[in-house]
């Protein structure tokens, strides 16, 4: 079988930046250590009044298909996953591709096209789409990119103010790639939920904390799934764990589900039992409620143990460097995951070659997916290439004002003429409007 999966992976942050614990708290009248310990967030990302989903997509495409010396002729596939659109009809991909065009001078005319929607999901789905493509045989040896681009914004005061973020990743997909292998095997958790929707608006209608029980009960069910379908979930035997990251706190809570389920029956458990007693069994209560406390407990105590916060802090924790200071990209927030711990990992120099990743996808709405990874031998070459550090500090950090008058800027229902922040510089901007309402690009030499 053909070997399928990432060659390069790009990233575009927005230009500007809030600083959560400095200017949100203390206007919020809340404790910082509420975003910095609780959330595990230290800053957002935002987008400048020229940026939105399409300069940044084509910002993270044109940097990739520059450094991968590729041409338009070479990409048969452009598909983008957001939950921040702004057309019904016409897809994102088709401006994106318009703004490379403008650069090259040669077009995408013979690429498919498209829009992945389901919530912060779609990103894998479009990668799975991209996936299945290629390994169909009908990519006629052209490759892919799959593009995950948001301004996650919430309406002012909700409660996922404090979770904003927007960035875009950009991936090529292809044979014999150099960063990561997908695996055959797949697991889904999907379900008909209400915890985070837009129907037809611009910010989201959220139920928050049941958003984060509908993440781990879809996320526990696609770990089954993927266990049934032959796939390892060994905690020990995976590099990282790359989880979707709405902010790093839920994946605290995401790892501990997974890590305890996934111990069970293992010579971890074993180990354990002597300190925190064996897992409870759900056959062994006449009460569910007296089960899922006992298993709350079991969990609680699993995740003080000092084998539990090794592994943790080797396997998870380097997934939450990048999001800790740009907060939620919604669809790209499991890539940017995959690529901060890819990151650690050369910083650490360690050597990542024939490991593993176990990669948790979630979108609200609601479906989880689970498929494993493995690092390729020109994984260290593609991620020396990210220039993530320079952009992040690069951004322009807002004042509360600032911050209210960005908000403002990018609110569909509120007119605003407020000034860019930056100034762009190699890059593309959003340029007014055209006679139909749909929106200009230029690049910016
Ligand atoms: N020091 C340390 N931790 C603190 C703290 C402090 N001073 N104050 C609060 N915390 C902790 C809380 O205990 C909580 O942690 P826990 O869940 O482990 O108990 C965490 O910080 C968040 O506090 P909470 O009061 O629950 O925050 P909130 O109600 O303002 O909002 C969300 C939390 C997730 C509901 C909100 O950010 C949201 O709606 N986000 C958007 C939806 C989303 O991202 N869902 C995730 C699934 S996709």
């Amino acid at each position: 079988m053909t070997s399928v999966g990432i060659d390069a992976i790009e990233i575009w942050t927005g230009n500007l930046t809030l600083d959560l614990p400095g200017t949100f708290a203390p206007e919020k009248g809340e404790d910082p250590e509420k975003y910095t310990k609780g959330l595990g967030l230290h800053a957002s990302s935002f987008p400048d009044t020229y940026e939105d989903i399409v300069t940044m997509a084509a910002n993270a495409s044109l940097r990739l298909m520059e450094r991968k010396d590729l041409e338009p002729e070479d990409v048969g596939r452009i598909d983008v996953a957001t939950e921040s659109a702004f057309d019904n009809s016409k897809p994102v991909s088709t401006y994106v591709a318009g703004c490379l065009e403008e650069v090259y001078g040669s077009d995408f005319h013979h690429a498919n096209k498209g829009e992945r929607k389901f919530a912060c999901i779609a990103g894998t789905q479009s990668l799975n789409d991209a996936y299945n493509w290629i390994a169909s045989g009908r990519n006629r040896g052209r490759k892919a990119l799959v593009i995950a681009t948001d301004t996650a914004l919430y309406a002012r005061g909700d409660a996922g103010e404090a979770t904003q973020g927007a960035g875009a990743v950009t991936m090529l997909v292809d044979e014999d790639p150099d960063l990561v292998e997908f695996s055959a095997e797949q697991g889904y958790g999907s379900a008909d939920e209400t915890d985070f929707l837009k129907p037809n608006q611009q910010f989201p209608s959220v139920d928050g904390k049941r958003s984060v029980q509908v993440y781990l009960a879809r996320m526990r069910e696609a770990m089954e799934d993927f266990e049934a379908a032959g796939g390892d979930t060994h905690p020990d035997n995976f590099a990282y764990i790359p989880f979707h990251t709405p902010f790093p706190g839920m994946v605290r809570k995401a790892a501990a589900l997974g890590y305890r389920h996934a111990l069970r029956g293992t010579d971890i458990e074993s180990d354990l039992a002597d300190e925190i007693g064996r897992q409870p069994r759900p056959e062994a209560f006449d009460d569910q409620e007296e089960y899922l406390e006992a298993i709350k407990e079991y969990t609680d105590a699993l995740t003080e143990t000092d084998h539990y916060r090794d592994w943790y802090a080797r396997t998870v924790d380097p997934t939450l460097d990048v999001s800790r200071e740009v907060g939620n990209w919604y669809t790209a927030s499991v890539h940017l995951a995959r690529a901060s711990a890819l990151r650690s990992a050369l910083d650490a120099g360690t050597d990542l070659t024939g490991e593993r990743l176990l990669v948790g996808s979630y979108g609200s709405g609601a479906q989880a997916e689970i498929h494993a990874e493995t690092v390729q031998p020109g994984w260290r070459d593609e991620i020396h290439q990210l220039n993530v550090e320079e952009q992040l500090e690069e951004r322009y950090d807002l004042s509360w004002d600032e911050y209210e008058q960005v908000h403002d800027a990018h609110n569909h229902d509120v007119d605003s003429d407020v000034e860019s922040f930056t100034t762009p510089s190699g890059e593309f901007v959003f340029d007014g409007w055209g006679r139909m309402g749909e929106r200009q690009y230029r690049y910016v030499e």
